[in-house]
């Protein structure tokens, strides 16, 4: 069967510059960004910026990152205010989502006990093994799209006797439900990772998802609980996180915003604690740019609600219908990639403004729990899977990601990265009994770092990289204040032609010494192979040079470094 996905349009159009009327008169020949956007993506159509400044200030004080982009040659700077931490990064920002979609669950995790890879349970170890060395902090589950037409029940029990089901989303492919409950918290067991779990409000009762909770997390003598003995687990698990729904506006059900917030209100009342459990309810928020929906669903529902979600992927072309190749790509496209991805930060501080209304202390959190790249997948697999290579280009992407994300971390708790294995932005890809891992899988691993530290603000002046009628700050940085007291910034160069030497300046911290690690590559398009899974890896940083309280280091072109400093 061949299903096509769809999915309403995606606002990728990146935020206009204030060129022009009402900034004109004052700016006199240069391009002023509006003070919201605290790392810009800049598109020149007028002339007269030719030799203008790009200039992006603070978001909203409590950001604190500002990024000025001008033509004037010159290291770039970044200024670390070490003194001015507010918040913390939280992990889970580093989260990750596994959908029952392709080769995601089947192969990339659950090969079962019979088979020769070795296994766990039926878990395959050379993936658990590579996923433990990112400290993975929440697990996301049973979908996307699948959420809203899994029914438990079907997914429990001795897996000969399971029923069988279509994955109408993705492939029409037969579901033996051989991977269920039991399977998935014992992953999260084996990974040391929260579960995050996503209930079926499009096809299924509330009844359905109340029994679930109940089985999961009950230690009562309750019919739920006895229910999960019964079939092998005495104990309840910990499950915190818990999603009402999934993308309610499209696949989960096509709802109107004003329905689904009533839908969400009814479901999630009976999503209950039991015991010493306390589950963290999460709303299905808005896909990309629609404001409306997070304006109704908190307005209606957000005192409810522990968070609201958000899904935004970058499409390189901006068209989902010709989404572009993952590894045949020109240089337009990877700035074109690198532009839509910074539009992530647009969507976040406009929808955050709404939340602020609403929830001013910000209880509420915002919960992205779907982010990455989507490309056309691969020649010659099937188009339901989402098989996607991953190159330097989606390492460049997730660092953005990351360094968007700790900017609002007053805001964001959570980021779900789509997805883990073999579909989408993945960390691993698996052929049969092989394994790679990817350069985005390197980027998650050398930012582990930042996993609960204090958020610093760290402004940046720099060049711009132009290319034809746009441009960008050449560099992007972000730093934090470990726990333990180690003070890490990750820097990035966009630019694929320039190295881009960077003099980094502390305020309320003086640098004894600094080391670092880099992610780079001679081609944009370089990726690992089964033939050569490690053509893309990280590797010491040359050249950190540490006199009179500076750091000063230049990145090779197309890089992604960290820095430890002490
Ligand atoms: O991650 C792939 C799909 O993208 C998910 O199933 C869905 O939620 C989104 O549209």
């Amino acid at each position: 069967m061949k299903t096509q996905h769809l999915r309403p349009a995606q606002d990728g159009r990146l935020p206009e510059p204030t060129c022009g009327t009402a900034f004109a008169p004052a700016l006199a020949g240069r391009c002023r960004w509006r003070a919201r956007f605290p790392l810009a993506v800049a598109a020149f159509p007028c002339g007269v910026l030719a030799l203008g400044i790009l200039s992006v200030a603070l978001t909203n004080g409590r950001v604190g990152v500002g990024a000025q982009a001008t033509d004037a040659p010159g290291p770039a700077t970044v200024i670390v205010r070490a003194d001015q931490g507010r918040h913390t990064i939280h992990r889970n920002i580093y989260g990750h989502f596994a959908e029952h979609l392709g080769r995601c669950i089947y192969e990339g995790i659950w090969v079962g006990e019979d088979s020769p890879i070795p296994n766990v349970r039926g878990i395959r170890q050379d993936v658990v093994s590579a996923l433990k060395r990112l400290n993975l902090p929440v697990l996301r589950w049973p979908g996307g799209c699948f959420a809203d037409e899994y029914h438990w029940k079907d997914g429990i029990g001795p897996r000969a006797q399971r029923p069988a089901m279509i994955n109408t989303h993705w492939g029409g492919v037969t579901e033996n439900n051989h991977f269920g409950t039991h399977e998935f918290l014992d992953l999260c067991e084996q990974l040391g990772t929260e579960p995050y779990i996503c209930g079926n409000v499009g096809s299924g009762t509330v009844q359905e998802m109340m029994d679930w909770v109940e089985y999961m997390t009950a230690d009562a003598d309750s019919p739920m609980a006895n229910l999960r003995r019964q079939n092998g687990r005495d104990r309840p698990w910990r499950v915190r996180y818990f999603g009402v729904g999934n993308e309610s506006w499209g696949c989960g059900g096509n709802m109107r915003p004003e329905y689904y917030a009533d839908e969400y209100r009814r479901y999630s009342t009976f999503v209950k604690n039991y015991g010493t459990n306390r589950i963290y309810r999460i709303a299905c928020g808005a896909n990309s740019a629609d404001y409306n929906w997070t304006e109704v669903l908190m307005r209606e529902a957000g005192r409810r609600m522990n968070g609201l979600s958000l899904h935004y992927y970058t499409i390189a072309t901006g068209n989902w219908s010709r989404k572009g190749s993952a590894t045949v790509f020109t240089e337009a496209d990877w700035h074109a990639t690198l532009r839509r991805t910074l539009t992530m930060d647009e969507l976040i501080a406009k929808h955050g403004a709404i939340m602020d209304r609403f929830d001013p202390d910000k209880r509420v959190s915002m919960i992205v729990d779907e982010w990455g790249t989507w490309y056309d997948v691969e020649p010659g697999t099937n188009p339901g899977f989402l098989y996607q290579q991953n190159t330097l280009r989606d390492a460049l992407v997730a660092a953005l990601n990351f360094h968007i994300f700790h900017n609002h971390s007053d805001r964001v708790r959570m980021a779900n990265i789509a997805q883990t294995i073999n579909v989408l932005q993945s960390m691993i890809l698996t052929d049969k009994e092989r394994m790679l891992v990817t350069p985005t899988y390197h980027v998650f691993e050398m930012y582990k770092v930042h996993h609960d530290a204090t958020q610093l603000p760290a402004e940046v002046a720099c060049a711009q990289y132009r290319l034809g009628d746009h441009a960008l700050p050449q560099v992007s940085a972000s730093a934090s204040r470990a726990p333990a007291g180690a003070l890490h910034l990750s820097v990035a160069n966009l630019d694929p032609n320039r190295a881009a030497p960077l003099v980094c300046q502390f305020e309320g911290f003086t640098p004894k010494r600094a080391a670092g690690r880099v992610l780079t590559a001679s081609v944009m398009n370089a990726h690992n192979t089964f033939d050569q899974p490690r053509q893309v890896e990280p590797r010491a940083l040359e050249g950190v040079a540490v006199a009179d309280g500076k750091v000063q280091v230049t990145l090779p072109p197309m890089s992604v470094a960290v820095l430890a400093l002490e």
